[in-house]
């Protein structure tokens, strides 16, 4: 079974893909570390962020290695795990750079749909999964909440991870980050298509239980 989520940072859709794929025993795949590790590496080497023929280049060279488990996505780069440095805020900031980079995007949707036929069974989420990644996917959600609640939220995880930021700061990033993403952001899905879940007022445990309510609701359906 693979279940996509879909949304901007800060929507919750992390969290709650993690938890929900717990639940269900299943892997959990966080697509954005992808394009973060790959981002990580360019910062390492030093790469120009506005050239998409060395950012190409670099992602070419890297050695990936992705391991999903039902809790966890653990990213090693040249066999160096990087999965804790990921979170930092400068990465943050320079991701949308590679991921607008398209022979980036094609080489990572493939190694996505490879890790999918590999495990059979899949919580993943990103901005591109139900709509690109795995338009065959058996249930899709888009998650969003308004830009102040995001930034609140990511705040709240980045102090808790011992970064000293400002509320401004955050929202600018992501404000930012926002305007850059909506090139992948084109394919998002309708209601109907997927389920959109507004999460500006609810609690990530109540969205939870809201994905895993929807999941298992299908799942009895499609039984025979
Ligand atoms: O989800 P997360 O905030 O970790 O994603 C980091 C960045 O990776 C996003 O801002 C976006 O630029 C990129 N991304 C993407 N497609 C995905 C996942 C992430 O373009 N499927």
């Amino acid at each position: 079974m693979i279940i996509t989520i879909d949304g901007p940072a800060g929507s919750g859709k992390s969290t709650a893909a993690r938890k929900l794929a717990a639940r269900l025993e299943i892997p959990y795949l966080d697509t954005g570390a992808m394009y973060r590790a790959l981002a990580y590496a360019a910062l390492q080497r030093g790469v120009d962020f506005e050239r998409s023929d060395s950012l190409a280049e670099l992602a070419r060279s890297v050695r990936l290695e992705v391991d999903c488990g039902p809790t966890h996505t653990r990213v090693r780069v040249d066999g160096h795990d990087v999965s804790e440095a990921l979170r930092d805020p400068k990465v943050s900031e320079v991701t949308p750079f590679v991921a607008r980079v398209q022979a980036i995007r094609d080489m990572l949707v493939l190694r996505q749909r490879q890790i999918g036929a590999e495990l059979g069974s899949l919580v993943t989420e990103g901005r591109d999964q139900g709509s690109v990644v795995f338009p065959y996917a058996d249930v899709k959600f888009v998650l969003d909440a308004s830009v102040q609640k995001r930034a609140e939220r990511r705040v709240q995880e980045l102090v808790a991870d011992g970064h000293d930021v400002s509320l401004q700061s955050v929202m600018q990033n992501l404000t930012t980050r926002d305007g850059i993403d909506s090139r992948q952001w084109a394919p998002l899905l309708p209601e109907g298509v997927a389920i959109i879940i507004d999460t500006t007022e609810m609690k990530l445990s109540d969205v939870v239980e809201r994905l895993e309510k929807e999941v298992r609701a299908r799942v009895s359906a499609n039984s025979p």
